[in-house]
């Protein structure tokens, strides 16, 4: 049962809010046709109500909206920039990555693919997007092609589970959550993966960096053509760094394999200088 105090709340209630005068006795349910007829002025209306007709209802005031200038929405680029701003730690990095709502792979995936390999190694791989295994799994390039790209570099002796900085590899992707149907990431997706990427770089602090395939060279260099940038050292910030073919396209292309073992045995080379 309702409380008398209650009842009295919602009379002042409805006294804030300007409701001077009662118009009727019965609630008239206005959806109804019975309710309808009710409704209609003469009819059911005491000649004392005619005498004093209800006031016409001022016009509604216009709704006040929310002021909307100050709401701004990032767009994911923006966001993603502020989200790695304060990550000091490969675990926060994680963790930005997981909140980014803006990615819409997140939604098909299994597991965020974040990385492997040993965090202390000099050499860095940066791959392109998760597939079917590394979705299950949560873990880059352990399908086919990964399995490719490390039995070439083990070939010299390094390898992610190595304990040792200069024998070891870490490794992760230009996007971190498998595109639906292992489609070619585009442009803004790319784009807003750049700043994790980058914040990767700068945690890892490799003094090689392997680009793998034209979306890693999109992220990095801004630039296509891997077939062409392949093998050729360049230098940003300090940071040597070596695009290499992607292993998926050596498994389609055997005959680029001798160019990526002579590309791999110049990164190690130079692993070895830097002893
Ligand atoms: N290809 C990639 O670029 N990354 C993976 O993790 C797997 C395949
Ligand atoms: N296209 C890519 O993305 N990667 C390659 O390695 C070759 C062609």
């Amino acid at each position: 049962m309702a409380d008398i105090r209650d009842n009295k709340e919602a009379l002042k209630w409805q006294i804030e809010m300007g409701v001077d005068e009662i118009i009727g006795e019965k609630p008239v349910n206005r959806f109804l046709e019975e309710d309808l007829k009710v409704a209609k002025p003469t009819s059911n209306v005491s000649p004392s109500h005619n005498v004093n007709p209800p006031k016409p209802k001022p016009k509604p005031k216009p709704v006040e909206k929310p002021p909307q200038e100050n709401i701004n929405p990032l767009d994911p680029v923006t966001e993603a920039t502020q989200l790695v701003a304060d990550v000091r730690s490969l675990e926060d990095l994680r963790k930005a990555i997981l909140e980014f709502p803006h990615c819409s792979f997140r939604n098909t995936s299994n597991n965020l693919v974040f990385s492997d390999g040993n965090p202390e190694a000099w050499l860095m791989i940066l791959g392109e997007a998760p597939g079917y295994e590394e979705d299950i799994k949560g873990k880059p390039f352990v399908g086919k092609s990964g399995r490719l790209l490390d039995k070439i570099f083990s070939d010299t002796g390094i390898s992610r589970s190595n304990s040792k900085p200069h024998d070891s590899f870490y490794i992760t992707n230009t996007i971190n959550w498998r595109p639906p149907g292992n489609r070619n990431p585009i442009k803004n997706e790319i784009d807003m993966f750049r700043p994790f990427v980058r914040k990767h770089i700068e945690l890892i602090n490799p003094k090689i960096l392997v680009l793998t395939g034209n979306i890693a060279c999109t992220a990095i260099l801004n630039q296509q053509g891997i077939t062409k940038l392949r093998g050729k050292w360049l230098n940003i910030d300090n940071l040597d760094i070596m695009p290499i073919v992607h292993p998926a396209f050596l498994l389609r292309n055997p005959t680029f394999k001798k160019n990526t073992w002579q590309d791999v045995l110049a990164i190690k080379k130079k692993l070895v200088e830097m002893e």
